[in-house]
């Protein structure tokens, strides 16, 4: 069985997502392979604009929706960047994905693939990013009818809800594993710095 390794990351704000983005986009190597899942709107391709950045890939990266793959070239390694959400799994391997982590026919770079639960064969080893919208969409939701019924949308209604959005990182096979240790060392150092005096 392929070794596994899983990390939780709460990000409870937009910033710590894309410095999680970015400094994963320092560790990977040609060859990496990114199977990011998640539904509509859970900040899939967000998360591949700051990776982007951080590999030096100064266009803005857009959702490949339409496209299916975007190829960016500019930056420390080539970035495939695909998303399957418009197809059906059994479309997929017409699609010779493959391609893009063999080397052969494109020079080796990032291959990140959103909705790559849509898979049909998913390569062995991998990096798997799932990202989850927090509690707080459904509370701003409530906030909204309460809103609407004209009572005061207050704080202490959101409360006891969790707030933040869950970054899941989970490695298969050694070369992954090795980069999500890389990850963990420098970690602590894009936590907001606490005084721990008072
Ligand atoms: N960690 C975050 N905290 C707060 N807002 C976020 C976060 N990540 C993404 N967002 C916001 O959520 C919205 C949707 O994000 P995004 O388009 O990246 O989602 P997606 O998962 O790619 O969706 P789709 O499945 O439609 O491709 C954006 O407006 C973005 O700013
Ligand atoms: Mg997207």
């Amino acid at each position: 069985m392929t070794e596994t390794v899983k990390i939780d990351l709460y990000a409870n704000n937009l910033d710590l997502t894309k410095k999680i983005a970015s400094q994963l986009a320092q560790l990977v190597t040609a060859g990496t392979i990114i199977l990011l899942n998640g539904n509509l709107g859970s900040g899939k391709t967000t998360f591949m604009q700051s990776f982007g950045l951080a590999l030096g890939i100064s266009t803005t990266i857009t959702s490949p929706t339409f496209t299916l793959i975007d190829e960016y070239t500019e930056g420390r390694l080539p970035l495939y960047h695909i998303d399957l959400y418009r197809l059906e799994p059994a479309q997929v391997p017409s699609l010779h994905l493959e391609e893009y982590w063999r080397g052969e026919d494109f020079p080796l770079g990032v291959v990140a693939i959103e909705w790559a639960s849509k898979l049909p064969n998913m390569p062995t080893k991998h990096l798997e990013i799932n990202l989850s919208v927090p509690m707080r969409s459904a509370s701003s939701e409530r906030s909204l009818n309460l809103k609407r019924l004209n009572l005061d949308p207050d704080e202490e209604y959101l409360e006891d809800l969790p707030e933040d959005r869950l970054i899941e990182l989970i490695a298969l096979g050694s070369p992954y594993i090795e980069i999500l240790r890389q990850f963990q060392e420098g970690y602590s150092t894009l936590l907001p710095k606490v005084d721990d005096r008072e």
